[in-house]
């Protein structure tokens, strides 16, 4: 028999939904899967070609369990650029994607029993990732009526003797939102009165269409109360190369490596070269296409009828729709083969989540597809 913790988390209706839409496509139906978490680019050649090399060179032997010290000093490097912040390599563990970042994060941090605040609408992971490592989850809503942006008096009722971490992560998945720096200033302030940390997961900061942005590094004095989340996946579309990363103070992060070391060893050697690569790509590009789909998606939207929040950053619009938004995804599905993602799986009902991260054609098939879905069968 499995542990008991395992029946704590259940499987989510976007995985039905998923495997339903995948059966289709496989019987050669015409799918539109609008529910991607990727970046529908390629890897940038450059990284391609310098793991080619590093394969041939022979890096193929364990490293560090933080990682390659040179490419924890360009990390560093472009925060401490960036964010004007003393970071140094000491202060980052490379790991399996920012999955796992979050994950050794809360396993470094959390004993049992301790809490975590955690904003909704929440990305999928974060709930099961404490509940594993035994955390309790204070859920915190955020609300369309407020354009999904946290309130920090509304934060302080959360806040208990055991509150451990805040979870915060903009730009948000699934909302595309960016969290003001008013309230981030304020966490921060927060978290140092009340004594717990704020893991920041910022995997989406690359792709911001705003001015509003601003990272937990940017607010917080030093690394003492902030675990900062960050990878290469959603960066330099490399999602399946399984890059990313924990920056935070040294006692958190040697933590972080001891896990590290005695779970994976350490990330895939190639890869970490591949990555030292990443920081002389443009992709500017990348970028540019994104907010050409953002501009046409959300434009489509408002003359649809549909109501959202505007996406600030990441590829995702969080839509509001009649009715409940599993029976809308499952029907809409069914008539129209289009595949949205609910927003009861973010556990916030009402909405779906449309991804962009496809083709502009597929983009404009899947927005004549809903609209004819809302005039037919909604009215
Ligand atoms: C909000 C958020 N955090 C973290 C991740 C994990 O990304 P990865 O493990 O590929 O770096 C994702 C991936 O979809 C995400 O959406």
């Amino acid at each position: 028999m499995v542990s008991r913790r395992m029946s704590l988390v259940s499987a989510s209706k976007t995985m039905e939904l998923d495997a339903k839409a995948k059966e289709m496509i496989k019987r050669g139906e015409d799918v539109i899967n609008l529910t991607a978490g990727e970046p529908d680019f390629p890897t940038p050649r450059p990284i391609v070609e310098a793991a080619k090399r590093f394969l041939e060179n022979g890096h193929v032997k364990y490293t560090d369990p933080r990682g390659i010290q040179e490419l924890r000093e360009k990390i560093a490097q472009k925060l401490k650029e960036r964010y004007k912040k003393d970071v140094s390599a000491d202060h980052v563990v490379l790991t399996n994607g920012a999955k796992q970042a979050l994950y050794n994060a809360f396993l470094a941090l959390l004993d049992p029993g301790d809490e975590v605040v955690v904003f909704t609408p929440a990305w999928v992971s974060y709930i099961p990732q404490i509940v594993f490592v035994g955390g309790e989850v204070r859920i915190v809503e955020t609300h369309f009526e407020e354009g999904f942006q946290p309130s920090l008096s509304t934060l302080k009722k959360s806040i208990t003797e055991r509150t451990k971490v805040v979870l915060v992560n903009s730009p948000n998945n699934p909302t595309g939102v960016v969290y003001r720096r008013e309230f981030m200033r304020e966490l921060v302030d927060l978290a140092r009165e009340r004594n717990f940390y704020v893991v920041s997961d910022e995997v989406y900061e690359p792709l911001v269409y705003t001015e509003n942005f601003t990272s937990i590094l940017e607010v917080s004095e030093d690394l003492d109360k902030i675990v900062y989340i960050n990878g290469f996946s959603k960066s330099h579309s490399m999602t399946g190369w399984r890059v990313g990363y924990v920056v935070s103070s040294k006692e958190v992060i040697s933590a972080v490596a001891k896990i590290q070391s005695h779970t994976t060893s350490c990330i895939n050697t190639i890869t970490q070269y591949a990555c030292l690569e990443a920081f002389n790509v443009d992709t500017f590009e990348m970028l540019e296409e994104f907010r050409r789909r953002r501009d046409f998606v959300t434009e489509q939207l408002k003359r649809i009828g549909l109501a959202f929040v505007e996406p600030e950053g990441a590829f995702y619009v969080f839509v509001k729709v009649p009715g409940d938004d599993v029976v809308f995804c499952e029907n809409l599905l069914e008539k129209e083969k289009v595949v949205l993602v609910p927003g009861s799986a973010f556990l916030t009902p009402g909405f779906v989540r449309l991804s962009f991260a496809v083709s502009m054609e597929k983009l404009a098939e899947g927005m004549r597809r809903i609209e004819r879905f809302l005039e037919r069968f909604v009215g």
